[in-house]
């Protein structure tokens, strides 16, 4: 399981004051992957218009653009809500990346409660993300906001 509190400090840690928003989430990225068990993605998609963006990220390469409302991305932008995805492939309209990926999160990052990007993080296992995961994420998604916010 993993140890969102400890995370969380270690994540202030890298980017609070750090006036970089490209190298924060870059940063953040690493983080995640390197302190997650069984997960083969996690990074960011900011907003462009009505598009999705690909943004800092460690895993494979991944498609670049996705339009709002498209995909489990385009899904948590255009409903401004968590979706936790048990099993990608019973999502419909899921946008497989990576072929490995079996389950999903992705969490809306907002400024004044609009959106500008997501956090998406994929597994190879089905049904690796929990509720615990959701609020330790959404956790995430918050010290993010208030620390770095938009890139573009
Ligand atoms: N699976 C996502 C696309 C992004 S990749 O997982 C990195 C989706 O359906 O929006």
């Amino acid at each position: 399981m993993t140890d969102y509190k400890s995370m969380l400090a270690q994540l202030d840690a890298l980017v609070r004051d750090v006036p970089h928003p490209v190298a924060d989430y870059a940063n953040a990225s690493a983080l995640l992957f390197e302190t997650m068990e069984d997960i083969n993605w996690a990074g960011f998609y900011f907003l462009e218009g009505e598009t999705l963006v690909l943004g800092p990220f460690q895993g494979k390469t991944a498609c670049i653009e996705i339009p709002v409302g498209r995909g489990v991305c385009g899904t948590a932008a255009a409903r401004n809500e968590t979706q936790l995805v048990y099993d990608v492939h019973q999502f419909p309209g899921h946008i497989a990346c990576d072929s490995a990926s079996n389950s999903e999160i992705v969490v809306p990052l907002r400024r004044d409660g609009a959106v500008y990007g997501v956090l998406d993080i994929d597994s190879p296992r089905i049904g690796r993300f929990t509720q615990a995961d959701r609020e330790g994420l959404e956790a995430v998604a918050r010290l993010l906001e208030e620390t770095v916010g938009q890139v573009w």
